[in-house]
């Protein structure tokens, strides 16, 4: 019952089979064919934005690459030049990715611009679909990189960081064919704005465990990301006593396991992941000299997590000091938790409920691109079910009957939207 349609819900296509048509479409660029990758500045961005501008051509928009790299796509309201209501996700992955994490809430808006095209209807503003470029902050180790830009708090200093093989962010802008002195472009005004509203999969496992298609995002969880490096002694492998050993790599180990006892010991929802770890000069006959590893800690509050980093890296320092290694410990990305707007939550509810399922409001521990929105607009999210709450893995999944109740979820909050202040109800 809870997952029948309301008879008055509007009239549209099944959208479910062109978005999942198109999730597998743009699944298939990728870096490499074992798994999918697909990050900042590369043949596949490219490749990917020229994809999804044709998509939002044929979906009635104007579209265009902008000076970071999103791809804009504009449907005009009843008068061209409307504020917008914008729409988005990104469409970048982490490196073993799944198709859905990004792409889904980019695909989803365009699918539901495309059947207002196609049904004639304008509205009372303007709609713009948003893909930003880089969410995952994969290649420079530094995040929300599109949406920063498009909300004018895009860090210049950051274009001096350098990717894996040595390329500076401003070098491969330059290759990409967009000037890095020329960001600010990107940047949109407030005023140009009615509100950010972003449909992702949920990557957890709530609303499965509910049987519901689609929920209601309370807020995005904030989160610290550091950068770690262990200086030892490097040394023969069968020469140094173990006793006289600088071994940075059995350092950077105890600080491993000792970040994941201290958070799993947590009882308010604390997460705290090793992600990426680099031992030099790595080789198996050599003590390792040097090591790096990043940080990534999460919790409901954003008190809760300043308190956990602080004793994190006290407890990292310890540790180094214990076994003579030089420590160097920076912040590399700090994100406050940002609520979505009680206004917009309330227009999401009525949307789900609208199309027959039950309003369910749950918080989002992973990150999205409102985290930058928010500076220039209020957000909103509708979160998506998928598979077991599995993301950022090849498993991830989504039902196409899920797709497209997040669309039709999706499509009726549009034409219901009612700028904030503005009064009047669901139709
Ligand atoms: C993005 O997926 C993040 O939450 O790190
Ligand atoms: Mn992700
Ligand atoms: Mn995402």
């Amino acid at each position: 019952m809870s997952e029948m349609m309301d008879s008055s819900a509007a009239h549209h296509a099944f959208l479910g089979d062109e978005i999942v048509a198109r999730i597998n479409a743009l699944g298939a660029i990728s870096e490499t064919p074992e798994h999918l990758a697909r990050v900042f500045l590369t043949r596949e961005h490219r490749a990917a934005a020229d994809l999804i501008l044709s998509w939002m051509r044929s979906a009635g928009m104007q579209a265009h690459l902008d000076a970071i790299g999103n791809v804009c796509g504009r449907y005009e309201g009843e008068v061209a030049g409307l504020p917008c209501l914008m729409l988005g996700s990104h469409y970048d992955t982490v490196r073993g990715a799944g198709k859905w994490d990004g792409p889904l809430g980019l695909l989803t808006a365009i699918s539901c611009v495309a059947d207002l095209n196609r049904r004639g209807r304008r509205l009372p503003f303007a709609i713009e679909v948003t893909g930003f470029a880089d969410e995952e902050g994969v290649r420079f180790a530094s995040t929300l990189l599109g949406s920063r830009a498009v909300a004018g708090t895009f860090v210049e200093s950051v274009l001096g960081t350098r990717d894996e093989a040595g390329v500076s962010m401003r070098e491969a802008m330059l290759q990409f064919g967009l000037d890095p002195d020329h960001i600010g472009a990107a940047a949109r005004a407030p005023s140009e704005l009615l509100a950010y509203l972003e449909l992702h999969i949920e990557q957890g496992p709530v609303l499965e465990k509910l049987n519901l298609p689609v929920g209601v995002v309370s807020a995005i969880a904030g989160a610290t990301r550091l950068a770690a490096s262990l200086t030892g002694m490097a040394g023969h492998a069968g020469t140094v006593p173990m006793v006289l050993r600088r071994d940075a790599l059995a350092g950077a180990a105890e600080c491993i396991v000792e970040i994941e006892e201290f958070c799993r010991t947590d009882e308010d929802g604390l997460v705290g992941t090793v992600g990426y770890i680099h031992a030099m000069p790595g080789a198996t006959n050599v003590i390792p000299g040097e090591v790096s590893f990043t940080i990534d800690i999460r919790a409901p509050t954003d008190a809760h997590r300043k308190l956990a980093v602080t004793d994190i890296v006290r407890r990292i320092e310890n540790i180094a000091k214990r076994r003579k290694l030089s420590l160097q410990i920076d912040v590399t990305h700090e994100n406050r938790t940002v609520p979505c707007a009680p206004w917009l939550k309330s227009q999401v509810a009525e949307a789900i409920a609208r199309e027959g399922f039950r309003v369910f409001e749950l918080p989002s521990g992973a990150g999205h691109d409102g985290m930058a929105m928010i500076d220039i607009a209020d957000i909103g999210m509708i979160f998506v079910r998928c598979r077991g709450g599995i993301s950022h893995h090849p498993d991830e999944h989504v039902e196409t009957s899920d797709a497209d109740a997040g669309a039709r979820v999706l499509l009726r909050l549009i034409e219901n939207f009612r700028p904030r202040g503005a009064a009047g109800g669901a139709s």
